[in-house]
């Protein structure tokens, strides 16, 4: 292998600069090319490259967002746009890449890689921590102190006001933002995806908390939460049902994806792209590298897309202790 191509793909997520750092500065340190491909799978479908090298990647270890920018591609979905997207490597010489990004991204680099022959390697990076073969994902961590942090700040106007907030957060059909930061900020509810509350045990719940004294209250809910139809029908349904308390809606959205990343994001995609960079050399193909157990693991793309990263059942547990 004498060049290998890297690119940022799906949603953004803070350590995604730390990740493109760490392939070129082990390339550089490998004597292997190394060409950054913007936009995700459409910088590889149009041939819009750049080369870097250990320089170019200088001083972005703490910038968010992602210098090569990011995209779902449409038109990789299409054989005609992966077939471009192959020839272009052919002509640039690109020989294996370095996929970053969600589970939609190891989709494509799967099917790439089997029709094309392109040794690929995976590495997660994304806020919503929804991947099987890791622990954790690069930028959840700094998501979660960003959502803690807002919730915080939530949390001294709630209690100023005698109110219950509900705070939307992120994470697509996943719950780990909301129950982890849920726990953080010390929420009195934590409604996710995988576990259905009841809207009727989410009332008695609340409830019981104004019997015990509780003037405030904040109540995460998970962006794919199915218990109301959205968060601001759910705070409607408290609002008519408990008429004596004052409900607002905080929808934290894309604010969770950007921001400098913390210093175990920064880690972890060092960590991981090292590695991808040197599985890559020693002929390895087709998995993505992860954390487990703080060992670096590869899983296979067929292993890691069919199994489910589950949320930890005792957090759920220990919410309930710790909002008596
Ligand atoms: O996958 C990351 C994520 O931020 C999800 O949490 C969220 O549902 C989605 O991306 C939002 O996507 P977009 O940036 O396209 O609005």
């Amino acid at each position: 292998i004498r060049t290998i191509g890297v690119m940022t793909s799906g949603g953004d997520a803070p350590g995604m600069n730390a990740a493109i750092r760490a392939v070129a500065r082990a390339c550089a340190y490998y004597n292997v090319k190394c060409i950054g491909f913007y936009r995700g799978y459409q910088g590889m479908i149009e041939g819009d490259y750049i080369e870097l090298n250990a320089r170019s990647v200088r001083n972005i270890i703490s910038r968010g967002g992602t210098i090569l920018k990011s995209a779902r591609s449409k038109d990789f979905i299409t054989p005609e746009g992966r077939k471009k997207a192959a020839d272009h490597l052919k002509e640039i010489g690109v020989d294996a890449m370095v996929l970053i990004g969600g589970d939609g991204t190891f989709k494509g680099g799967k099917i790439f890689s089997e029709e094309f022959e392109i040794p690929v390697i995976g590495v997660p990076g994304t806020i919503d921590n929804d991947i099987a073969g890791t622990n954790f994902t690069i930028g959840y961590d700094t998501a979660l102190n960003t959502v803690v942090e807002a919730i915080d700040k939530i949390r001294d106007t709630a209690s100023s006001h005698d109110r219950l907030f509900f705070v939307e957060v992120m994470g697509r059909d996943a719950g780990f933002i909301a129950l982890n930061s849920g726990v953080g900020a010390g929420a009195e509810e934590i409604l996710i995806p995988e576990e259905d509350l009841g809207l009727e045990r989410l009332l008695e719940s609340l409830k019981r908390s104004k019997r015990s004294g509780k003037s405030s209250s904040i109540v995460v809910v998970s962006e794919g939460d199915k218990i109301g139809k959205n968060v601001y029908e759910l705070a409607d349904y408290v609002t008519e049902n408990m008429p004596d308390y004052d409900v607002r809606v905080t929808v934290l959205g894309h604010m969770q994806r950007g921001g400098t990343p913390s210093c175990f994001d920064r880690t972890l995609a060092s960590r991981l792209c090292v590695k991808a960079v040197e599985l890559l050399l020693d002929g390895e193909k087709n998995v993505m590298v992860g954390i487990l157990n703080n060992e670096i693991a590869a899983t296979s793309f067929d292993r890691g897309l069919k199994e489910k990263h589950s949320i930890n059942k005792e957090l759920l547990r220990i919410s309930d202790i710790l909002s008596t």
